[in-house]
């Protein structure tokens, strides 16, 4: 099979220029101007940008969270995300105490089998560590599962102590892996959470107000402090508070390999939307929770300024109806996470280029290229070159959109964004060389997805 992309606006991470672009088989073999070859089929992008397929390195899918299941599994998620123009999602496995990485890595390898639609890769969640867990980290990295996450939140479920992360970094320092970290200091939390629920406040709202910019801001400093001593780099997940960046741009300006991604949700939404009427602030809980509005514009610069690396999502739905409502009488039971994985392209575009707080090769770079290079898939995917896999967004930044759950792909009652008009949508989607978004309509199957084995750094 063989596909000729004509006449588009070619967008990398450095450059920006109208080409044709020949894919056989799974690569792109020859990139020039009004090329003349044969093709089975011809796709005419002329007025058009086409993108290197979105990356997006922190899903959860299919995954048990405080007596419940994220709503979408390696199905339904990962034909929402190649809707939205993603064409790799690196998922997290997880590790529950007592249990080896390898059943772990087994459990989600099952889970994605058969269903993914497009590539996919795992980190794995560390939540017990000791001699046998270290020896199969290195197994793990020689099997193209190279980086791990470890929390410093979540006590008595996933959370790590000082000693056991600090093994973990050394390990990495050995085999060639990536530690991520969930950066919120989960002892303080707690305390606050206990506080609250004692003085009878239950409302979603208090999810955030129990933990404290400053809370992420510490444990953001003692993760990058470790990983420092360990002589090791270290990559942040999620960061929401300008506290926690500023902890970050501190570190990068001393030299250091620290790295960090923020999400949507912590560029569009904000503390208030916890005050909405009712009920309604559970579809906001997660964790680290959303901040004032002031930080976004923080967040943005950090992006434009290489402080922030990468835009992921913390894709994790859970429906109002029946899980969220779980913690209706008190919201430390309030499943943690939203859906994102379908609307980060299109919310980055219009939100990030289109109001000129990045540019256009910056968006590739946060979206793609970056999260490719830092988690060992670059330049197989993360850039539009010969050589690499045909993974290609044709995205029209004229084309409007109004997002709402009915009319989105992901399997959740509700969407954080509902009625916000979109500037820029994602066309056609192309997934190592076949196409499985074909004008807005999924064409391709589930199962065809593959199993990605990562580089070491
Ligand atoms: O609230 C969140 N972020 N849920 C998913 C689990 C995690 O910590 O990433
Ligand atoms: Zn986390
Ligand atoms: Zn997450």
């Amino acid at each position: 099979m063989s596909l000729l992309i004509k006449h588009g606006t070619i967008v990398t991470a450095t450059d920006q220029y109208v080409g044709d672009i020949l894919v056989e088989g799974e690569k792109i073999t020859t990139i020039g101007s009004d090329l003349t070859m044969a093709a089975d089929r011809v796709i005419e992008a002329r007025g058009k940008y086409v993108f290197p397929g979105g990356i997006d390195v922190h899903t959860h899918l299919d995954m048990p969270f405080g007596g419940t299941t994220s709503a979408d599994d390696f199905e339904s998620g990962t034909i929402a995300a190649a809707h939205g123009g993603t064409t790799t999602v690196v998922d997290f496995a997880i590790q529950y105490r007592g249990q080896t990485l390898h059943h772990a890595m087994d459990t989600w390898m099952k889970k994605a089998e058969g269903k993914a639609a497009i590539d996919y890769g795992f980190h794995m969640i560390i939540t017990e560590l000791n001699d046998q867990v270290e020896l199969e980290m290195d197994a793990l990295v020689k099997q193209g599962l190279t980086s791990f996450k470890l929390f410093m939140a979540y006590p008595g479920v996933f959370m790590l102590d000082d000693a056991s992360i600090f093994k973990a970094l050394l390990r990495t320092g050995k085999n060639g892996g990536t530690i991520c970290m969930h950066a919120e200091n989960g002892g303080v939390i707690d305390v606050l959470v206990k506080k609250a629920l004692a003085e009878g406040k239950t409302a979603p709202k208090y999810h955030a107000l129990t933990r404290p910019a400053r809370a992420e801001a510490e444990a953001t400093h003692r993760a990058i402090a470790l990983a420092e001593i360990a002589d090791v780099p270290i990559y942040i997940v999620h960061l929401s508070a300008a506290e926690a960046l500023e902890m970050v741009t501190e570190a990068r300006d001393r030299g250091l390999p620290a790295y960090a991604e923020t999400c949507p949700q912590y560029l569009f939404l904000s503390y208030e939307n916890y005050e909405e009427p009712g009920f309604e602030g559970a579809k906001y809980v997660m964790s680290p929770p959303l901040r004032g509005k002031e930080t976004q514009d923080r967040l943005w610069r950090g992006l434009a300024f290489n402080d922030l690396q990468a835009i992921s999502t913390d894709h994790c739905p859970f429906c109002m109806k029946e899980q969220k409502t779980l913690g209706a009488d008190d919201f430390s039971k309030i499943p943690n996470g939203a859906p994102g994985i379908e609307t980060r392209m299109s919310l980055v575009y219009d939100g990030g280029v289109r109001t000129g707080k990045i540019s256009l090769n910056r968006f590739v770079e946060l979206t793609s290229t970056s999260p490719a290079k830092i988690f060992g898939l670059f330049p197989r995917k993360g850039t539009i070159a010969p050589g690499s896999d045909a993974d290609i967004v044709i995205f029209d930044p004229e084309k409007k959109q109004r997002l709402s759950a009915k009319t989105l792909h992901m399997k959740v009652d509700y969407n954080p964004y509902e009625g916000r008009e979109i500037t820029g949508v994602t066309e056609t989607v192309i997934s190592r060389g076949k196409v499985v978004i074909d004008a807005g309509t999924f064409t391709g199957r589930a199962g065809g997805g593959a199993f990605l084995k990562r580089n070491t750094r």
